[in-house]
């Protein structure tokens, strides 16, 4: 059943322009210029009257959350706080009927989230559920939701619920703005065309896996990576440094990439790889100039590029060109070489990349 892949997780890394397909079927209409998600348009009552939202997750769900955080409050002008499921059960959380409380998570069994949703459901928030398992104890303990549909994920390291739980809360920050009326149309329709788009440019970035599987013998010997990312990026940092340890036990850090100098640039030597996600968007000169302070101190950049870009790939070591989009959806297609080097990296070293030691697929336990 891994169809020919070798593993797991490379099979689920590939199969993501279908499952984001999938994904947005039935909620994107054929014309790319429209997107409803119902169970946002069924409450939309509770939705638009909430003072707050409060994301609960863990691992990498807890990373979708915060592009979800970042994609909710551009669109709807609403506040969102991300929380670690774990933290936010055992704090006695300041929480009540004005808000809205959203629960991510792959499996729908993950204990400290469903531990989350009940104590938030017995404080009288709405609980929206947004799972891959069907049927599973989240979306049953939840008012209402959306399934990402990107089918059963074997391999403990988590790539498709990824990408497919950043694509529901593309759609639903789009769903509800325009309720809301905090978008204008041009913007909304943009976004909605280039989220239609994204299957298409997912798989460009499929074909740098054998560029990427040749980058990862050359960085077996390490024993620490930095991934750096502003804005959008940031949590596409973090994601790929997870990636990275759980798999090939290499210890890796993510940050934002202003960060550095308050601290972690100290660790920057001529040994150390650099991942930084330096695409054409927002913070661009800002990313730029972060590179600079690492070759600086001789760090050995990976950049992530935008194709065309002809002044990153003069200072960085080695890039790797992503097709062009918009800001917003970038971490759908930055993610995607990320989990591939992670993956390659821990391949090489002849690492157990589906079944990581001391990892579980679900956690099921505190
Ligand atoms: O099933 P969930 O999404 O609730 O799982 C949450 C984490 O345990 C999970 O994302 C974990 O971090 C993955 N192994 C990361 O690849």
């Amino acid at each position: 059943e891994k169809e020919g892949y070798p593993h797991f997780m490379l099979k689920e890394i590939f199969e993501q322009p279908g499952c984001i397909h999938d994904c947005m079927r039935g909620r994107i209409n054929i014309d790319g210029n429209s997107v409803v998600l119902s169970a946002v348009i069924d409450y939309k009552e509770k939705l638009l009257k909430a003072k707050r939202f409060i994301i609960v997750a863990c691992g990498t769900s807890w990373h979708a959350g915060l592009i979800g955080k970042h994609l909710i409050e551009s669109f709807c002008r609403i506040p969102v706080e991300v929380e670690y499921a774990s933290e936010f059960r055992y704090r006695d959380p300041v929480i009540d009927e004005n808000d809205v409380v959203i629960a991510i998570s792959q499996s729908g069994e993950t204990a400290d989230t469903l531990a989350a949703v009940e104590l938030a459901k017995s404080r009288g928030a709405f609980i929206y559920g947004i799972c891959n398992a069907i049927g599973s104890s989240i979306p049953r303990a939840t008012h209402t939701g959306s399934y990402i549909h990107v089918g059963p994920e074997i391999g403990v390291a988590s790539t498709k619920a990824f990408t497919g739980q950043v694509t529901v809360l593309t759609m639903l920050a789009l769903t509800l703005a325009r309720e809301k009326r905090t978008i204008g149309e041009a913007q909304f329709l943009k976004v909605v065309h280039e989220l239609n788009g994204i299957p298409e440019k997912m798989k460009q970035v499929l074909k740098l896996n054998d560029k990427i599987a040749e980058l990862s013998k050359i960085f077996t010997y390490a024993h620490n990576f930095i991934y750096l990312g502003r804005g959008y990026s940031y949590p596409v940092a973090l994601e790929g440094a997870l990636k990275l340890k759980e798999i090939s036990y290499i210890h890796a850090e993510g940050y934002p990439a202003a960060e550095m100098k308050h601290g972690p640039i100290a660790l920057v030597d001529a040994e150390m790889p650099v991942v930084v996600i330096a695409t054409q968007n927002g913070l661009y000169e800002k990313v730029l100039s972060n590179i600079q302070e690492i070759k600086a101190r001789k760090g050995r950049v990976i950049a992530l590029v935008t194709e065309g870009d002809t002044v990153i790939s003069k200072i960085a070591d080695y890039c790797i060109e992503l097709p062009q989009t918009i800001e917003c959806l970038d971490p759908l297609i930055t993610t995607v070489p990320l989990q591939m080097l992670a993956y390659h990296v821990a391949v090489c070293k002849g690492m157990d990349v589906d079944q990581p030691r001391n990892l579980a697929k679900s956690v099921t336990v505190e």
